[in-house]
């Protein structure tokens, strides 16, 4: 039976090919730690550490999706108002990653879901999140779109996306 996540991605992960690579993954919840070394090996750091003010937030949540044990791909979101000063319902999601050997398949788009769906069980009504040029195409796929003009980043031109994901239909928890 399918399960009811309150929303569904557009990505076609669930063709035979992808769902059956990705039951080869376990995808859950872990601490901080457990992401901070492949966000550090795959993400820009201008501030030189791989953690972010957002990781110390009370409403802070990290996904892993791991084989044999590893994480190969990563995601984190927390609640923070948009950068238009939006403070309803609002959760951020960032350092979304998956390690060069495991794109895709599917991974960075489960990873994306599962961290929407713990928003979503926490009451967000929007993501958002940021991404660079190379980048935006994956968060449009995962149902995200692009608002106002790219902010100008010392590494390139940034995107801001947001999804609607709310209200959840029923209560869900991982
Ligand atoms: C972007 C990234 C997370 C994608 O992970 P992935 O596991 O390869 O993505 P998936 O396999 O789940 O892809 C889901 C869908 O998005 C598409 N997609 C993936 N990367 C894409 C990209 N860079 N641009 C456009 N579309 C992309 C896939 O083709 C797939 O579409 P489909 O359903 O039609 O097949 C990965 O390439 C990565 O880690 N990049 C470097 C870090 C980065 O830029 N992170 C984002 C900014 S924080």
């Amino acid at each position: 039976m399918d399960r009811d996540w309150g929303f569904r991605l557009p990505v076609s992960c669930l063709c035979l090919t992808k769902a059956s690579l990705l039951s080869n993954y376990d995808i859950r919840i872990v601490a901080v730690a457990d992401v901070l070394e492949l966000r550090g090996a795959l993400l820009a750091h201008p501030a030189g550490s791989p953690s972010i003010t957002g990781d110390d937030h009370p409403s802070s949540c990290h996904v892993a999706a791991r084989r044999n044990e590893i994480p190969v791909g990563i995601g984190s979101i927390y609640s923070e108002p948009t950068p238009d000063g939006n403070p309803t319902a609002t959760w951020k999601l960032h350092g979304v990653a998956v390690d060069h050997g495991h794109r895709g398949m599917g991974v960075g788009a489960l990873v994306v879901e599962r961290c929407l769906e713990h928003a979503a069980a926490h009451g967000a009504n929007v993501v958002w999140c940021t991404a660079p040029a190379g980048a935006f195409g994956f968060f449009e796929r995962c149902g995200f779109r692009r608002t106002g003009d790219p902010v100008d980043h010392r590494g390139g031109p940034q995107y801001k996306l947001f999804a609607e994901i709310g209200p959840l239909r029923r209560s869900w928890s991982i």
